[in-house]
């Protein structure tokens, strides 16, 4: 029997924070125990909006790097750069041309992004969640770990793989594609940003107070959780709708401390901001280092990382040229001979 097969994939914009490590690769760590695991690092996802060419490769290797200081092992995990499989953006433009731009045009994250960004708006940014599909369906992926604001992106991969490549070029007994399902994460799937307990925490937001990375040293750590807004309100506590920066924190305690949520509840229902905080700041600083350190080591010889990207390039392309041969084929195309 074969594993179930996992895809998922994070942008190399700016170091990876808390909310990317509890939200995605944490899960992803205890995946690949039990099932066959592809991990990439999206960078021609990060090209959609203006970026910036001189830290690209850097923010690629650093992504990278943390994963794998995360536990990615690259033993049992495929872990590799979107861009060194060319099959990513050729699967893309093949399936652009299945899709109904009207499909681009309802797409929640679009909508939010073109307004940020104004009268600049790329045609890679309305088309950012085909090439989304394009990763996905290149690997047969069962399952793609995401959090709640991808599943409208999945939705779409399933339609495009359902019914503009399948059922139009496919036969029922031989589907071209498979059709991927989401796997939405739970527990600490949301970690919310430190100055306002409402909005999630983000790479994009301007204020760097409102994320810890996972490269922050422990000075900055214990700075910015001393700045992280707060309420007037003695005891945290979960789940009152009127104080979601205590949810939160408490929520990162109780995670982070291994004491599950029971436990952090208890301790700290009585507990006021000025003895939680520096206790929370702690927590951090003690989960963070084991990772730190191993990012460090790692960092120490860019030649570990780039081979085991080179391995995953050779393992992913591998996988995607036949998913990609079956395509053409389907599609009609004259094979290269
Ligand atoms: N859009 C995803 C995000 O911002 C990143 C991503 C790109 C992705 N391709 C993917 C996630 C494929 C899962 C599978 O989180």
């Amino acid at each position: 029997m074969q594993r179930p097969r996992v895809l998922s994939g994070v942008q190399p914009t700016g170091a990876l924070h808390l909310g990317n490590w509890l939200g995605a690769i944490r899960n992803w760590v205890d995946l690949q125990s039990d099932h066959d695991t592809f991990f990439c690092v999206v960078d021609l996802h990060a090209i959609t909006v203006p970026h910036n060419p001189a830290r690209l490769a850097e923010d690629t290797r650093t992504t990278a790097a943390l994963y794998l200081a995360c536990g990615i092992d690259p033993e049992r995990s495929t872990v590799f750069v979107q861009s060194h499989v060319p099959a990513h953006s050729e699967l893309g433009w093949i399936l652009n041309c299945v899709t109904p731009l009207n499909w681009l045009e309802r797409m929640i994250q679009f909508k939010e992004k073109a307004i940020k960004q104004g009268d600049n708006v790329s045609v890679g940014l309305l088309d950012y969640p085909v090439l989304m599909a394009a990763d996905i369906l290149l690997y047969d992926a069962d399952l793609v770990p995401v959090g709640e604001d991808q599943k409208q992106h999945l939705e779409l991969a399933r339609d495009i793989a359902q019914q503009r490549i399948n059922s139009r070029f496919g036969s029922e007994e031989a589907p071209l594609l498979k059709v991927p399902k989401p796997l939405i994460l739970s527990e600490g799937a949301r970690v919310m940003s430190l100055t306002d307990g409402r909005s999630k925490m983000s790479k994009s937001d301007p204020n760097e107070g409102s994320r810890i990375t996972l490269l922050d040293p422990p000075e900055l750590i214990t700075k910015k959780v001393k700045r992280a807004k707060t309420d007037p309100v003695i005891g945290l506590e979960f789940g009152n709708p009127e104080r979601p920066e205590a949810d939160n924190l408490l929520g990162l305690y109780a995670l982070l401390s291994g004491k599950g949520r029971e436990a952090a509840r208890e301790e700290c229902a009585a507990m006021g901001w000025g003895a939680f905080k520096p206790l929370l700041a702690e927590t951090l600083v003690e989960a963070l280092r084991p990772v730190q350190e191993r990012y460090r080591a790692l960092r120490s010889d860019d030649g570990q990382i780039d081979a085991v990207l080179r391995q995953g390039r050779e393992r992913a392309a591998d996988v995607a040229a036949t998913t990609l041969r079956r395509v053409r084929d389907g599609l009609g195309f004259l094979p290269a001979r």
